[in-house]
């Protein structure tokens, strides 16, 4: 009987800590989200957009000129912000070439400024 006792306790133990170890990792997580979301600042990305991007892709971003995508609606930004910067680096099409131009930072404010333009919709 104690025998049984002491191994359902055991077990128990084992299940704490495996909790505890998700609940480490999801903060983990978190952290990590909540650090890239402070290092891009949308709004330093607006002036940006504003200044740069807007004759071609609109205020609301659903595109000013034919060929640009529609970023309210298309899959566009459904990808990495990293895989989107280096295309902003090179150009693409119509698009003119941003690197030198602006630096990783800017770039990834403007990322960010676009992925709340998807959000408005
Ligand atoms: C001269 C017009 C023009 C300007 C200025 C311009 N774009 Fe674009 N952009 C385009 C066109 C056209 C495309 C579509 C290119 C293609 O797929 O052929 C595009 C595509 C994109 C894409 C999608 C790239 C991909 O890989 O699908 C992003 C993101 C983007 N632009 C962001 C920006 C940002 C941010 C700025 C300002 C810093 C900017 N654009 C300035 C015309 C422009």
């Amino acid at each position: 009987m104690e025998q049984e006792i002491q191994t359902g306790a055991s077990a128990g133990r084992r299940l704490l800590d495996a909790r505890r170890v998700c609940a480490l990792a999801l903060a983990a997580v978190f952290a990590g989200l909540g650090q890239s979301a402070l290092a891009a600042d949308p709004l330093q990305g607006r002036k940006i957009y504003q200044t740069h991007c807007e004759n071609c892709h609109g205020a609301n971003g659903a595109g000013q000129i034919p060929g640009a995508p529609d970023f309210m609606r298309s899959d566009t930004l459904m990808r990495p912000d990293i895989e989107l910067m280096r295309t902003l680096k090179s150009g693409r099409g119509m698009m003119p070439a941003y690197q030198g131009m602006f630096t990783e930072t800017e770039l990834l404010d403007v990322i960010a400024y676009l992925r709340t333009l998807r959000l408005q919709r």
